[in-house]
């Protein structure tokens, strides 16, 4: 099988000379059609930056990137504005819904763009309005409505152009619980269709709705983990487990204080072995772990 996102050693620098920031150090990453990837990491660590140069809003410094088979690492922008413009929905964090325009008129702006009839325009806007719950919102202003509604007409402002690549950077970041449920639903409902769903998350509950979690600290992958849907992963479940309280705060440090024990990192705990830490920096010291480990053993059963 093909892969659709294929990134080969891609970087992205800012600034220059003293100044350079390596927000992306050489990522390696194969996603497939239909996973539902949940993107970890703590603040500064490259996963909003990574997203958007998987969804063609940046472009690498170095490395390559194809999305579905075609080398996408040096397009020019309207070329890249075209290809997202078919096939990828962005959800932000900030719902960026224009404030002037009616719900309706915000969730179909991207037809407008694609030069679609005003007639056909509305219709496939709405109906895509009742499928995220808004149906009764259309004619309301976006600061009429509440955050968990906004953020679903913007879900439906991504979906209204039916992407295959849904990227959602921190999309319950502002909501509340309840919200964020129906977010979730949302992306899960969209994952069950067959579409590929990326989502950066603080929050480890809501790997549950993941096929697979990347870990990323320092612009890299650390780790990357399959799980089934419906279950919180190993380790995200040690992040839970490293998080005092709920606010965002805690689980930003929860989420740095365990990735510093990630293999690659000084205090590697052959625990986490169910998953596959990642990169350059991480082989080495998982392999001498692991022997670590099994002489330890061997040595246990001698001494019986
Ligand atoms: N436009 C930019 N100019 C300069 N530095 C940036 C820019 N965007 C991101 N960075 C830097 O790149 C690193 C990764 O940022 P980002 O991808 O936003 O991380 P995350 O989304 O994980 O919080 C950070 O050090 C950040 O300061
Ligand atoms: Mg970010």
């Amino acid at each position: 099988m093909s892969s659709l996102i294929e990134l080969k050693e891609v970087s992205r620098l800012y600034g220059f000379g003293d100044a350079t920031t390596v927000a992306l150090d050489e990522v390696d990453l194969t996603i497939n059609k239909g996973e539902f990837i949940a993107v970890m990491g703590p603040s500064g660590s490259g996963k909003s930056t990574l997203m958007n140069i998987i969804g063609l809003l940046d472009r690498p410094t170095y490395g390559n990137y194809k999305l579905a088979g075609q080398n996408v690492s040096k397009l020019r922008p309207g070329r890249a504005a075209k290809i997202r413009r078919d096939r990828i929905g962005f959800i932000f964090q900030s719902y960026n819904l224009l404030p002037k325009l009616s719900i309706l008129e915000n969730v179909a702006m991207p037809l407008l763009y694609k030069g679609m009839g005003q007639t056909r325009r509305l219709k496939q806007s709405a109906s895509i309005l009742e499928t995220v719950g808004l149906f009764d919102r259309q004619y309301f202003m976006p600061r009429q409505l509440s955050n968990g509604q906004q953020q679903r007409a913007a879900i439906a402002r991504a979906l209204v152009n039916n992407p295959s690549l849904i990227i959602a950077d921190e999309p319950t970041g502002n909501l509340d619980s309840a919200a964020s449920l129906l977010v979730m639903e949302l992306l899960s409902e969209i994952h069950r269709d067959g579409n590929t769903v990326l989502m950066v998350t603080h929050n480890p509950e809501l790997t549950r709705y993941a096929s697979r979690v990347v870990y990323m600290r320092d612009g890299s992958i650390v780790y990357d983990e399959e799980t089934p849907i419906g279950k919180v992963p190993a380790m995200a479940k040690r992040i839970m487990y490293f998080m005092p309280k709920k606010t965002e705060e805690d689980e930003l440090a929860g989420v740095s204080a365990l990735l510093k024990t990630i293999p690659g990192g000084k205090s590697a705990d052959p625990a986490y072995r169910s998953g596959r830490p990642v990169g350059k920096k991480a082989r080495k010291p998982q392999k001498a772990a692991a022997k670590r480990t099994t002489k330890k053993r061997t040595e246990k059963v001698a001494k019986r």
